[in-house]
């Protein structure tokens, strides 16, 4: 399994890159609003850092328009996957970057129906956004495993991008089922390493340990 790391702050990037947990990024408009930086600049720092797909999304609604911009989006660099809205425009412009041998995030999916027309439309990777579907109670991983039947049967090459993670268990759950790739924000991957046994029993040793009075030198 791929993670994908939603984010577009470099610093929280380098941290999780440096110990080889990052196979790629995931960036959206919300994400770089959050950033307070530029889209240009702050994309190609990251496409500095890290080696896999960065995702950097068109913000155009009509397929000419995204074309544009998201050829813009491919000259800061090659390991850009240009992100497109799952809406008619959007699989346009996404056949039309797929033709031209772009990588293409096809973004906002939330049925299985969906996810078919952008691996018709050569998606390099269908995001499907689990936790906005549990916000109105629909159930997200369930789309996951239809999204993996399906692409299965037909031997769809598009690769499932589980999106909008939550928790540490959709990402379990995810890996679970299949999906190819997750992104999640930084604070949600580094919370997989928590366990309560673990804190508990490390402070046990380390208070026996200091009753022995020894050093390891
Ligand atoms: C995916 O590419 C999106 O950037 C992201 O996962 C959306 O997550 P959210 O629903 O938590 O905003």
């Amino acid at each position: 399994m791929k993670f994908f790391v939603d984010t577009a702050d470099v610093a929280a990037i380098k941290e999780l890159n440096d110990l080889g947990m990052v196979d790629g990024v995931t960036t959206n408009p919300s994400l770089i609003m959050k950033s307070g930086r530029d889209i240009l600049e702050v994309t190609k720092e990251i496409c500095d850092i890290v080696t896999g797909p960065v995702s950097a999304e068109v913000v155009a609604t009509e397929a000419k328009d995204m074309i544009e911009e998201g050829l813009k989006l491919a000259k800061i660099s090659p390991n850009i996957a240009i992100k497109v809205p799952l809406t008619w425009d959007g699989l346009t412009a996404c056949k039309a970057f797929a033709s031209e041998g772009h990588m293409v995030n096809v973004t906002l999916c939330f049925t299985a129906a969906q996810a078919i027309l952008a691996a018709k439309a050569g998606a390099t990777f269908i995001s499907p956004f689990i936790g906005r579907l549990d916000d109105i109670n629909l159930d997200g991983l369930e789309l996951i495993e239809d999204i993996r039947t399906i692409y299965d049967n037909y031997e769809f090459k598009t690769e499932i991008l589980a999106a909008s993670i939550r928790s540490v268990n959709h990402i379990t759950d995810c890996a679970k089922i299949g999906a190819d790739v997750i992104t999640a924000p930084p604070a949600v991957i580094k919370g997989m390493v928590k366990h309560v046994l673990t804190d508990k029993g490390l402070e046990q040793f380390m208070a026996d340990w200091a009753k022995t009075g020894q050093k390891i030198v």
